[in-house]
């Protein structure tokens, strides 16, 4: 069922709480949190290591669940979804690109750019043909068939972000895309999402500690006690 109060908004938390429990202390990370992300706009989550950046990014994938409070991706609350549902919801509408690449080792760089719409059941053959325009697009051409092993750390990233795009998802998250990279090589990763962003109007959600990058993003907030503040 759609909801209209999220008419606008591809992703969007609402009042979300997370905790963790270690030991005999329960760990409050995520407070009463609310994010609403609009149709193709760019926004830096920003905030101290161990704030919960990561655990929220998790939450707003459906890799996790909130202990409290709704997630609507594209409209449908995916809190209360079973399993096999929420994964074909997040292969049609989500893409992500973790902090380390998370590429698998044994395929090569088209074949994992190709996976998201193989588990979605077509054809390998097929597959590939559609990996291969967004590999050019992010300037790995001549690395199609290379596995992760033989590319450096910012070809994998750029493959990393081949496959988040493939499925041509309303939004994509981004967890440190540039984090690993020396200061040339992440410039060129930012400027090429910068560029997929303004091409397809996709929106991305970006977990970033460096300033320089979120500056080049629509809006800005700061995790702080659990809890976002626009910057
Ligand atoms: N599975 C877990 N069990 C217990 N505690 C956890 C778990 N996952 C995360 N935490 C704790 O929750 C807090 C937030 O973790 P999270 O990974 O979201 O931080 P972060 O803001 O992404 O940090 P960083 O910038 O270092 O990546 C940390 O203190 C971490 O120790
Ligand atoms: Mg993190």
């Amino acid at each position: 069922m759609p909801n209209t109060e999220t008419t606008g908004a591809v992703l969007q938390a609402r009042d979300v709480s997370k905790s963790y429990r270690s030991g005999q202390q329960e760990l409050h990370i995520l407070r009463n949190l609310d994010l609403s992300v609009q149709a193709g706009e760019t926004l830096a989550i920003m905030g101290a290591s161990g704030s919960g950046k990561s655990t929220l990014l998790n939450l707003l994938g459906g890799l996790d669940r909130p202990d409290s409070g709704s997630i609507f991706l594209s409209g449908a609350d995916i809190c209360g979804l079973k399993a096999d549902q929420l994964a074909g919801l997040r292969n049609r509408h989500l893409g992500f690109v973790y902090q380390f690449h998370h590429l698998l080792p044994e395929f090569s760089a088209i074949e994992n750019v190709a996976m998201p719409l193989v588990i979605r059941g077509l054809a390998p053959r097929e597959a590939r043909q559609e990996a291969l325009p967004l590999l050019q697009q992010v300037g790995l051409e001549q690395r199609v068939d290379h596995r992760p092993a033989a590319l450096s750390g910012g070809e994998r990233q750029r493959v990393a972000i081949a496959r988040s795009l493939v499925s041509c998802p309303d939004c994509v998250l981004m967890d440190e895309p540039t984090g690993n990279l020396d200061e040339e090589t992440a410039a060129q990763v930012l400027e090429l999402i910068l560029q997929i962003n303004r091409e397809q109007a996709v929106a991305m959600v970006l977990v970033t500690h460096d300033a320089r990058v979120a500056a080049n993003l629509d809006k800005r907030y700061q995790l702080t006690d659990g809890q976002l503040q626009r910057l």
